[in-house]
């Protein structure tokens, strides 16, 4: 393999999925191998202290890489190598032959994240079985929820979210409400990903002003900005929770998140698209409370939970760095 080689596909790498659409990956070209490591700056400290979803989202680029060099002819496979004092995941290898995937780089660049109305409807039994046979090839399942179980959930989650100080400052951190702002075609949510109207988000970024947060948070603007998402899960819709093996190492949670890779990729090719709602399993509270409605006794098994569905508009694209 030549390193060089992967390069110009970094565009299409970088296709891959994060939580707050920071895209903590960073590619280092040795003369052999190409390593993924992680940008420290580019982690959300507050809202995901453990690093699970920095994990899934390094899994999902690894898988990503994977399936784009695949795309391409080249022969490359993946080897674990963490450490993580030095920020490294692993390494991009020469591989015998090309990686064994479904996947083109066509459905790499048509998935994405869809955060608007979704058409009423479950999941198809056929469907779900191809994302449980994907989780249990990691020793992992999958559980579904109908939506409206979540209502009490969500709101909960979002009010913990808005209403604690670290979190709140750092999804500010993350948003870009301004399509003057540079960073608007590069990274983080921006208020058309999120399906803000332009009242909404001018709203949004007052709310959380450093100047006005602090007064409002004591007004219980918190609760008012959780209510805002209320209606999005009041419709006959589906959830789908990601649930690790007991007592999961962080190794293996890299992993599913290849395997929520192919899951969003395999849903994606058949038309649907994916809502995480990470904050549920973000705040011990509705974590605990999801693990009970699911039967499951360990609540740190739980790594993902996402609404999926057929999107009524078309998603918008989201930015990237490269
Ligand atoms: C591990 C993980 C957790 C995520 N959690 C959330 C979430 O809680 N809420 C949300 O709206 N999007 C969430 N997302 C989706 C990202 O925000 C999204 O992937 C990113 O903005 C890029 O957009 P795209 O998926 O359309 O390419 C998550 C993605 C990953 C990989």
């Amino acid at each position: 393999m030549k390193p060089d080689a992967l390069r110009e596909l970094e565009p299409d790498f970088w296709r891959a999925p994060s939580a707050r659409n920071t895209q903590p990956w960073v590619l280092r070209y040795r003369e052999e191998t190409v390593e993924i490591g992680w940008d420290p700056a580019r982690t959300l400290p507050a809202a995901d202290p453990s690093g699970r979803d920095l994990r899934l989202a390094l899994g999902a680029f690894t898988e990503t890489c994977l399936i784009v060099c695949a795309d391409a002819g080249l022969h490359v496979d993946f080897r674990h190598d963490p450490d993580a004092a030095g920020h490294r995941l692993g390494h991009l290898v020469a591989a015998g032959g090309p990686y064994t995937t479904p996947f083109t780089v066509q459905d790499v660049r048509a998935r994405r994240t869809g955060r608007a109305a979704y058409e009423p409807g479950r999941l198809d039994d056929a469907v779900a079985a191809r994302l449980e046979k994907l989780a249990a090839e990691e020793k992992a399942e999958i559980r579904r929820l109908p939506c409206r179980d979540l209502i009490d959930l969500l709101y909960d989650a979002d009010r913990h979210m808005f209403a604690t100080p670290p979190i709140a400052r750092e999804l500010r951190e993350w948003l870009r409400l301004d399509p003057e702002d540079p960073r608007y075609r590069q990274d983080g949510l921006t208020d058309r990903a999120l399906d803000l109207t332009p009242f909404q988000a001018r709203m949004l970024g007052r709310l959380l002003s450093p100047r006005a947060y602090p007064l409002l948070r004591r007004l219980g603007v918190p609760g008012v900005l959780a209510g805002a998402s209320e209606d999005l899960l009041d419709y006959d819709g589906e959830a789908v929770v990601l649930v690790a093996r007991p007592g999961s190492t962080h190794t293996e949670q890299v992993d599913l998140g290849r395997v929520l890779m192919r899951q969003w990729l395999t849903l994606s090719t058949l038309g649907h698209t994916t809502h995480p709602l990470s904050q549920i399993i973000d705040a011990q509270r509705t974590k605990q409370r999801l693990a009970r409605l699911l039967d499951i006794d360990d609540p740190s098994r739980l790594l993902n939970i996402t609404r999926v569905g057929r999107p009524a508009t078309a998603p918008p694209l989201s930015a990237r760095l490269r």
